[in-house]
């Protein structure tokens, strides 16, 4: 076959038997989050490009390197969105939800877009699913949100997922870390690769998330933020560790954890999982106490994380925990001539209302090859309507697996009659064996 294109790099194609299980743990999340008091919210897929620069940062490679961004025909510069919490914090604020009881708890699941280099577990278009908390600053909202995703880590079954956590202050204990910062890279200017000769001038605390070896060896021995937290960081790391506990939430300190966003401040935690392998970090987040007033509006203290939904799959996979995918066809009516294809229309749509997934021909097939499709297709239980069965007004339902077969009416009490044949077909074995 020789397709004009393939899917961009990056990219790929969610098929069917992937999507049932993708709409069975996205029901799962939502279900999970619904209990801590989460609501969804839907928001564009591009946004402004000055929304993701404000928030995610100048300076991070999210901005730099990885966002789409193109000039829409009336010139605007648009980004395809890199993340949730950005728009989510925007749409927050231009509906005046704040206006409305807080803390406001909303949940998302979003395509997201980042020019990265494609490998396991990173894609250029990838999925996140994220839960934000706007309007509390008290550390009992962060256990709380970090509490629903072990909540829905213990739902899913998922063992060896590992709690860091961190704190990477407010401005106030920025002011003296950044000095230390700045006093120990400039040591090494040297040994640091161009971007981050930039970042020295503008945001050094952004080196701490360079991938570069040469930096990397730098990173490892620079001084740690958690040294110079004001009074106040200091106490709500304390707290948040002392509610975690109470939680009984395993967590482990790592100092080095910075995040590639430059909206964070105070906690920030990642979830990792080894079973990833170089992307190791299935979801992370923290709080972002500035972001709302950055983008326009009010002091809003906020908090947040995200999923991300293939690395999350991808766990489930190696950890052998399969998610059930779509059900097949539970019934297959099978018809010959037009009369009896008008009828196992009929039939279909009665059975469907009453909640059982039947399919007929749409191809206008011979009887043989609709019942080798009904085969492929999985259906569990079949009727073959023809002449004679419209005559007499009888069919015989059968168990596509074992072969057993009842008679049943396909006149006015067909479901009525379907059910009790169904039944019995589905217990044949019990009943035999009375
Ligand atoms: P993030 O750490 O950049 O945070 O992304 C969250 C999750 O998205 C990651 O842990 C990872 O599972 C997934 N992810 C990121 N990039 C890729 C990729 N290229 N391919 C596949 N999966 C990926 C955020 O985006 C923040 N908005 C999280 C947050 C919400 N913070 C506060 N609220």
């Amino acid at each position: 076959m020789q397709l004009i294109t393939k899917a961009p790099r990056g990219t790929k194609d969610i098929l069917p038997i992937e999507c049932g299980k993708w709409i069975f743990l996205e029901n799962l999340l939502r279900e999970e989050s619904e209990n801590f008091g989460f609501k969804e919210i839907r928001t564009p897929v591009f946004e402004h490009t000055e929304l993701f620069k404000r928030t995610v940062g100048e300076d991070t490679d999210v901005v730099q390197k990885e966002m789409y961004t193109f000039s829409d025909k009336s010139g605007r510069s648009i980004t395809l969105r890199p993340e949730g919490t950005a728009s989510t914090a925007r749409a927050m604020l231009e509906n005046s939800l704040h206006n409305g009881a807080l803390p406001i708890k909303l949940s998302y699941f979003s395509s997201c877009y980042r020019y990265e280099k494609p490998q396991a577990g990173r894609w250029r278009e990838f999925h996140q699913f994220g839960l934000e908390i706007f309007g509390s600053q008290s550390p009992f909202a962060d256990a709380e949100l970090i509490n629903t995703a072990i909540s829905i880590f213990k739902r899913l079954g998922l063992k060896n997922i590992k709690l860091q956590i961190n704190t990477i202050g407010c401005s106030k204990c920025r002011e003296t870390y950044y000095d230390e910062l700045n006093h120990y890279f400039n040591f090494y200017k040297d040994d640091l690769c161009e971007t981050c000769l930039e970042r020295l001038k503008t945001n050094p605390m952004r080196i701490l998330d360079c991938k570069n070896s040469s930096c990397q060896k730098l990173i490892k021995e620079a001084p740690i933020v958690i040294e110079f937290l004001c009074k106040e960081c200091a106490e709500h790391f304390e707290f948040l560790k002392k509610y975690l506990t109470k939680l009984q939430i395993e967590y482990v300190v790592n100092p080095r954890i910075v995040r590639g966003l430059d909206y964070y401040t105070k906690t920030v935690f990642e979830f990792v999982s080894e079973e990833l392998g170089t992307q190791a970090v299935v979801g992370g987040g923290g709080r972002y106490d500035n972001l709302v007033s950055q983008i326009g509006g009010k002091d809003i203290p906020a908090l947040g994380f995200g999923i991300g939904m293939e690395r999350l799959l991808l766990i489930l996979e190696k950890q052998g925990i399969s998610l059930p995918s779509y059900e097949p066809c539970e019934l297959y009516i099978a018809s010959a001539g037009e009369e009896g294809k008008i009828k196992a229309f009929i039939l279909a749509n009665q059975i469907r209302q009453a909640g059982i997934k039947t399919e007929c021909d749409i191809v206008n097939r011979t009887m043989k090859s609709q019942m080798k499709y009904a085969d492929k297709i999985n259906a569990k239980y079949s009727i073959a309507i023809g002449e004679d069965e419209i005559k007499d007004g009888y069919a015989m339902l059968k168990n596509m697996e074992t072969g057993e077969t009842r008679k049943i009416s396909i006149g006015e009490d067909f479901i009525s009659s379907f059910s009790k044949a169904h039944v019995e077909l589905e217990n044949g074995d019990a009943l035999l064996s009375k």
